[in-house]
């Protein structure tokens, strides 16, 4: 896939592959990642382009995201949701794969859980606890470890973030978990709507 025609996000792509190429462990190659977001989520440009996304995440279960790029080499692809106000997501996991989730307008409170179950991963019952919850703002990243839990909340306005996941939404499962009866549902995660970042 082509390089988003966006300056600073053709930059992000530069320097995120120049971070892979130095077979880095995970936990450091998506720490330094993380840094390396920051001035992309303060670009003008980025900022004003954002402005015309069309909106994504209206709540539970309906899901999609913005497809900018996906790297022919290392497989990791640049996303972007628009939540809209007051929405709030089931609990999930985006699978087993990292993701970074910068917000670039708005503001989100994010919820954390555990599983404290020895159940199968994919099939439970699954039992789990809050443990943590905290807002973002505009520049802020959430960066989601593999098969971390959680929720996202929107805020009073919509919100909008520019995601970097390590594979392409489709390629490898996703849960979903019920609360209350502890059903671990597998699925696919976002519709993705291939869109131009420029
Ligand atoms: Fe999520």
């Amino acid at each position: 896939m082509e390089k988003p025609p966006l300056p600073a996000a053709r930059k992000f792509v530069d320097r995120i592959r120049a971070l892979y190429a130095q077979n880095l462990e995970a936990d450091k190659l998506w720490a330094e990642i993380r840094v390396t977001m920051g001035p992309l989520l303060a670009d003008p440009q980025l900022i004003e382009s954002s402005k015309t996304w069309p909106l994504t995440v209206e709540g539970a279960p309906k899901v999609k995201n913005l497809l900018f790029y996906e790297d022919p080499d290392y497989g990791f692809v640049f996303n972007a949701t628009v939540r809209k106000a007051k929405s709030v997501t089931s609990v999930h996991d985006h699978g087993d794969v990292w993701t970074l989730y910068g917000l670039i307008e708005g503001h989100e409170t994010m919820y954390r859980y555990k599983r404290t179950d020895d159940a199968p991963r994919n099939e439970g019952p699954a039992q789990i606890e809050q443990v943590s919850c905290h807002d973002i703002g505009p520049g802020d990243v959430d960066a989601v470890p593999p098969g971390a839990i959680h929720q996202e909340h929107g805020g009073p306005e919509n919100s909008m973030a520019f995601i970097v996941r390590a594979q392409k939404a489709g390629t490898f499962k996703q849960r979903t978990y019920d609360l209350e009866t502890g059903d671990v549902r597998l699925n696919d995660g976002p519709t993705l709507i291939p869109h131009v970042l420029s």
